[in-house]
This record gives C-alpha cells, sequence and structure tokens, in this order.
C-alpha cells in the first residue's frame, strides 16, 4: 500500500488552462490538479460539483460566477479561490467572507499591458485604424486624395480624461504623457497629489526642452468636468453594483452622464462592460452626440449576437475587442509571480496552501477580502 494514498493528496481544479508551465508546477509541487479540458467555461453546476467533492483550491476566471452556492459547496474544504485576473466582480466577497473562505487575484502584473491597450484603442478609434485596412483589403482604395473618403482626428494634443486612477488609470495616464495630452483625472479618492506632481513635471520638462510644442496639463476634477472637457474618455474603474460598495460604478456611463460628453469626443473601455449603459451608448453614437467608442468589454460576454453595438451603421465609429486588454504573452502566461498573471494566480493560491504569511490570510499580499480574516481587536483594547 501506498504511504500517500490518492485521498491525501490535495486536489486543485482550474476552470481554465491558466498556462501549461503554471499548472505542471503545481503538479511537481504534489498537488493534484484538474483541468477543465474545453476552451469554453464550466457551468455552474460542475463548478459547484468539483468544490462539492471536496477540493482544496479552485482556479478561476472572470467567465465563472462564483456565488454562494460555490462557497456553500465548499465549507469545510475549500480553502482558496485564486482568481486568474484583476477584476473579481464575479465572485461574491460577502459569501467568501461568511465561509471565511479567502479569494485572491493579480493585480499589477497586467497593469500596462491593460493601460497600453486602452492607449492602443484610442489611436484605433480616432485614426480609424479599421475603416482604412477594410479600404485596403476590401480593395476600394481608389487613390490617395487630401479628404477622400474619410480623415480621422488626432489624438495628440487632445484633452483625455482618466476616470478611475489606481494602478491602470495611473499607468494610462503616464502613457498619454507622451502624446502632449491634456489630462483630467476624475476618482471618488482623495486627488492623488503626488501622481500629478509626478506627471506635470514630466509635461514641463517635455515642453521646457523643446520636445513638445505644447505645454500640456494634468488637474484632478469631477465626473462632470472630466466628461465635460475632453475629447478622450477612458475607463478605469472597478465594476461596484449598486449596493455593494459607497461608490457604485455600474452604468456610471448613462443617457445623463453621455450628455455631459462633446460630440465629438470617444469613449474608452476596458474596464467592465457594465460601468457603461450599452443602449444609451448605442443612441448617443447614432445619433451623433458621441464621434465614437472602443470597447474591450461588454455587458454579456461573449457579445451577443444581437448586441445592438454589431450594428453595421456604426461599424467606422466603433471598435469592438475580444476582453484583450491583458491579452500579452507575458502578462498572461509568465510564471514568475511579479511578471504574470499565471505565476501570481500560482503563487496567491500557495501563499494559502502552504500558509506562508504564518498561515495568516489578512498578510498575504494578493488576497482580496482580508477583512473576512483579521482578528477583532481583544475585548476593551483601544
Ligand atoms: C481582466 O479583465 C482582469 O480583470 O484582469
Amino acid at each position: 500500500m501506498s504511504h500517500h494514498p490518492a485521498s491525501s493528496t490535495l486536489r486543485i481544479f482550474a476552470t481554465a488552462d491558466i498556462g501549461a508551465n503554471a499548472i505542471e508546477m503545481l503538479r511537481q509541487k504534489g498537488y493534484d490538479v484538474e483541468v477543465y479540458p474545453r476552451i469554453e467555461a464550466p457551468s455552474h453546476e460542475e463548478i459547484v460539483a468539483q468544490v462539492r467533492s471536496g477540493i482544496t483550491a479552485l482556479i478561476t476566471t472572470l467567465r465563472d460566477r462564483i456565488d454562494e452556492e460555490v462557497f456553500a459547496a465548499g465549507a469545510g474544504t475549500l480553502r482558496v479561490v485564486a482568481q486568474d485576473s484583476v477584476g473579481v466582480d464575479n465572485i461574491d466577497r460577502t459569501a467568501a467572507n461568511r465561509y471565511r473562505i479567502p479569494f485572491t487575484h493579480t493585480p499589477e502584473v497586467l497593469t500596462e499591458a491593460t493601460a497600453e491597450f486602452a492607449f492602443f484603442m484610442m489611436g484605433a478609434v480616432a485614426r480609424k485604424l479599421w475603416s482604412s485596412e477594410e479600404l485596403v483589403r476590401s480593395n476600394q482604395w481608389g487613390t490617395w486624395h487630401p479628404w477622400h473618403p474619410f480623415l480621422g482626428d488626432e489624438v495628440t494634443g487632445k484633452t483625455v480624461a482618466v476616470i478611475g486612477v489606481g494602478r491602470i488609470g495611473r499607468a494610462f495616464a503616464a502613457k498619454c504623457v507622451a502624446l502632449d495630452m491634456d489630462i483630467l483625472c476624475c476618482s471618488h479618492r482623495r486627488p492623488d497629489e503626488q501622481l500629478a506632481h509626478a506627471i506635470q513635471q514630466e509635461m514641463n520638462l517635455r515642453f521646457q526642452s523643446g520636445l513638445s510644442r505644447r505645454q500640456a496639463r494634468i488637474r484632478f476634477v469631477d465626473l462632470r468636468t472630466a466628461l465635460n472637457e475632453s475629447d478622450f474618455v477612458s475607463l478605469h474603474v472597478p465594476l461596484i453594483r449598486p449596493g455593494q460598495g459607497e461608490h457604485p460604478t455600474w452604468r456610471m456611463i448613462n443617457e445623463e452622464t453621455l450628455g455631459w460628453m462633446k460630440p465629438t469626443a470617444y469613449l474608452i473601455n476596458t474596464a467592465r462592460g457594465p460601468v457603461i449603459d450599452e443602449e444609451a451608448l448605442v443612441r448617443a453614437l447614432k445619433e451623433n452626440r458621441l464621434a465614437g467608442a472602443a470597447l474591450d468589454v461588454f455587458e454579456v460576454e461573449p457579445l451577443p449576437t444581437g448586441s445592438p453595438l454589431r450594428d453595421p451603421a456604426l461599424r467606422d465609429r466603433l471598435r469592438l475587442f475580444h476582453h484583450f486588454g491583458s491579452g500579452t504573452r507575458e502578462t498572461r502566461l509568465d510564471l514568475d509571480p511579479a511578471r504574470g498573471m499565471a505565476g501570481r494566480c500560482v503563487q496567491a493560491l500557495l501563499n494559502v496552501l502552504e500558509n506562508n504569511y504564518d498561515g495568516d490570510p489578512a498578510r498575504m499580499p494578493f488576497v482580496v477580502n482580508k477583512e473576512a480574516f483579521v482578528s477583532p481587536a481583544a475585548p476593551g483594547a483601544r
């Protein structure tokens, strides 16, 4: 008989193959790892059944709804849910806390990839990259002409609003300096003076040294001012549904707030789909109350066949991408926890299973719901 019967081996279920190296590393550490074999996500029932069967750790993606039922199924057996993304709006935090199961995410490692994608989306929509390529590919390019068949809008020197100034918003703002854009930051948090100062210094240096022909400025402003005064609006907020927090972001871009934007402005979304009321956006585009938009995320993903966003009348002004912001080889697959989502996801999971940080999830860097593990202050303590 084996000294290590299979039943004592800790089992991990991954709802997606987060990268061959990452899975292999877990196996080499002796874990019994089952990876859902299909490209599509497993059903909710399948996830619940896996958790109920007694797995110790669950690796998830943003496609999986990790709700009360999943956490209840894991009560007493499931020690960690390790999500392979930074956004965790698919995970029910209240339920996780009720069962005191830590869940983790992969911040920082995807910041630059997502910020640069948002930056490129601005150019893609404003400079009509898709329409231009379509023209060539469909053999409709008749001649070079000063303005025929269409022109784009320049990005350099324009004003960009950064809505949400966390890790990705900051990185996006830093990239916009290179195009000498004026930057309007909007955050419900206290203005980040250090960020504003650092970026202003960089803007000043560019102008004073002659690298730039215009003196750009950065300011923290309220949402209305940000939307009112900018030529590009880029969203970098997490999805907070009503009732989930003090500052809900669900449909913060809606009929009313779209009305605050200039009719010549472009909207960029690499955050989460439900931050925008898609129907209101379609109306605004159709009625030319907005120049264009570029979306990497949607209310429902993948984008449904019948979505009004697919309206051919909008094809030249509305760029649609497949939730691809963090989709670089390095960011998605690197096994180094300081570089890749796969590496960070696995490290976050191992911290829990290997009792790193004295086994205290409140001290583990990638645990989201730390509040569930902070021990209450001793009675009478001040
Ligand atoms: C991707 O959307 C992520 O949240 O990492």
